[in-house]
């Protein structure tokens, strides 16, 4: 499977290159006005996650190179708005809109509008649900994330070992409107669920399922706060789970902040997982006394790239085409699915991974290596 998926990684590269080379010949002739495209890119959240405002800057930029127009919106997660954003997309002409919902089952009805006028949806990142009105999803590997953190957690803890020794730990993941989380917590979940099957593994909250362990709005201030609840009720003055699973970094940076807050860490935090790469996680991954353990990468240069090959190849530019893997279902239909491939980041490959890479530069991160 990721084979496939790294496959399927380099083709792309190599088509996006095709694509960028073609249409930039392309724009030296002066296309006729009616012959320019309009493209919608409705995001959820500016706030949340600093991915969002790369991922929005990312596709603009590599839109516009190629001689699109480009309406890149946000809503700070505000359902209503975002319903009247891509109407007022639809309005404006947009032949394609990318939207990455605020809640998936929310735009049923608009996105009929939006089909009705010929328009193609792409999903981006997040599924839109329960409609029959979405072209593409572009995407991540959402369930092997998941399955990344559980598998990170087992060996750091080393739970295969046949020593008696038993762990604590406690789940935090994102809100059930957000599709991706099923697969999050789904795949972190069949890593350990074998030990808290076998006793291994305890969860002295007793708060196992998806619902008690989401975090509303993935808000930092919300994971803080359930963190600070659960050590008040359910653990010892000055003691902490061996391991506290986060879904992504946000969660993470909330689960930590309740911790020093709490004081008792003694300069060992329990192993914490995190996904986004977002700086500042990565600062807690590699500080001299690490908070947060791992963070699971998710390149979004990537998958910008994969949104603007297949707009170009939807716009009828025969050299740029996609390679889809396996469909994800939405409760309605199979979605042409093209899901990018995830890498684990630790203190051990930091910077081959994000700064050899170029994704960030290593001048961000001087105060602390
Ligand atoms: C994305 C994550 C992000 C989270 C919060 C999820 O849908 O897949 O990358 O951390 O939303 O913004």
């Amino acid at each position: 499977m990721k084979n496939v998926v790294n496959k399927a990684g380099r083709m792309l590269v190599l088509f996006s290159a095709l694509l960028i080379t073609a249409c930039n010949s392309k724009n030296n002739q002066d296309e006729p006005a009616q012959d320019r495209w309009k493209i919608g890119i409705a995001l959820s959240d500016e706030n949340t996650s600093d991915r969002w405002r790369l991922d929005g800057a990312n596709m603009k930029a590599l839109l516009e190179g190629l001689d699109f127009d480009v309406d890149l919106q946000y809503v700070n997660r505000d359902i209503a708005k975002q319903r009247t954003q891509i109407e007022a997309m639809m309005n404006e002409g947009c032949k394609v809109i990318v939207i990455t919902a605020v809640d998936g089952n929310s735009l049923g009805d608009v996105l009929a509008k939006a089909k009705g006028k010929g328009i193609t949806i792409i999903a981006y990142d997040r599924l839109l649900m329960n409609t029959p009105d979405v072209d593409y999803y572009i995407t991540f590997d959402n369930l092997g994330v998941g399955e990344q953190q559980g598998e990170y957690i087992r060996k750091a803890l080393k739970l295969e070992s046949a020593e008696p020794t038993t762990y604590t730990i406690e789940f935090f993941t994102g809100p059930e409107s957000d599709n991706n989380v099923n697969f999050y917590f789904q795949g972190a979940m069949s890593m350990l669920q074998p030990y808290l099957d076998s006793g291994k593994l305890t969860v002295p909250s007793g708060q196992k399922t998806m619902q008690e362990c989401g975090i509303a709005d993935w808000s930092i201030t919300n994971a803080k706060n359930r963190m600070s609840q659960l050590i008040n009720e359910y653990y010892f003055t000055g003691s902490m789970p061996d391991a506290i699973l986060c879904s992504n970094d946000a969660v993470a940076q909330g689960v930590i902040q309740a911790l020093d807050e709490k004081g008792g860490t003694d300069g060992k935090y329990p192993v914490i997982t995190g996904q986004d790469a977002e700086k500042a996680s990565v600062r807690y991954i590699i500080a001299p006394t690490p908070s947060q353990s791992m963070t699971v990468f998710k390149d979004i240069r990537t998958s910008a790239r994969a949104v603007v090959t297949l707009i170009g190849s939807i716009k009828g530019n025969s050299q740029a085409s996609i390679q889809f893997g396996t469909p994800y279902h939405n409760g309605v239909i199979n979605v042409k699915t093209y899901a990018c491939e995830t890498t684990v980041v630790d203190a051990s490959n930091w910077k081959e991974v994000l700064i050899d890479s170029g994704y960030y530069l290593a001048s961000d991160f001087t105060d602390e290596k």
